[in-house]
């Protein structure tokens, strides 16, 4: 699958500083509440996988909250590598391994790594393509293991409807952009993570108008 150019919102206000942490203001505004969503469905202990980790702001916050899962973070950008990198040793955590380079929607990547008792992601299905999405949600399923849990963040739409003017919006500047990406609808995700072997666990209302999908391995 094609690497895609960074989406308008991908790159929006990441400041770095010497040590190559990047700051994403969104990922700093959603880090607790998507962590406390987590720790609501994560399991007690075991390893858990990151997807596309960004800056590393989320996943410092999740391995602080959750001390007894081993974090992996995974990203495809050298630059982000770098700055997970860099959070990571600031934050002294010895629960979060170096990051890996991951192309999450090339087939094939749950063949390299071991089982995954969580796997967690992020604001980036609506910016990839459906093709690309279902890859994704595929080798994840395969990476579980058994009774493992799958948690996929960010803006859906509902039954098909975009629910508020901000996603009407985003979602046309994603379309424009790309018009291969933009939201996927959660029935979608549902539907295909069901085909894939998952069962749809619950879907958690976040703030922003955002959701949290819940999926368990059997
Ligand atoms: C909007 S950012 C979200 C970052 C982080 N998860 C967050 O919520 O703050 C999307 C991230 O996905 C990464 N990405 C894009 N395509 C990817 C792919 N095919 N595999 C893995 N990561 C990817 C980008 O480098 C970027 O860091």
């Amino acid at each position: 699958m094609a690497i895609r150019p960074p989406a308008p919102s991908a790159s929006i206000a990441l400041e770095t500083d010497s040590s190559g942490k990047l700051h994403a203001p969104s990922a700093a505004r959603n880090a607790n509440d998507l962590c406390a969503a987590i720790a609501s469905i994560a399991p007690t202990a075991g390893q858990a996988l990151e997807l596309a980790s960004g800056t590393g702001q989320h996943i410092i916050t999740f391995a602080a909250a959750m001390p007894t899962l081993q974090w992996q973070p995974s990203e495809l950008d050298p630059t982000r590598l770098t700055s997970i990198t860099a959070y990571t040793a600031d934050s002294g955590l010895t629960n979060i391994a170096a990051p890996i380079r991951l192309n999450a929607t090339q087939s094939g990547w749950s063949q390299t790594l071991d089982p995954k008792d969580l796997i967690t992601l992020a604001n980036l299905l609506h910016l990839i393509s459906t093709p690309e999405a279902e890859t994704l949600i595929t080798e994840a399923a395969k990476t579980l293991a058994p009774n493992g849990t799958l948690a996929l963040y960010g803006p859906f739409k509902r039954n098909g409807c975009l629910t508020s003017e901000g996603d009407k919006t985003f979602d046309a500047n994603l379309r424009q952009h790309d018009p291969e990406t933009g939201y996927k609808n959660d029935q979608w995700v549902i539907s295909t993570a069901a085909h894939a072997g998952l069962t749809h666990a619950t879907t958690i209302e976040m703030p922003a108008n955002n959701l949290a999908l819940i999926f368990q391995n059997s």
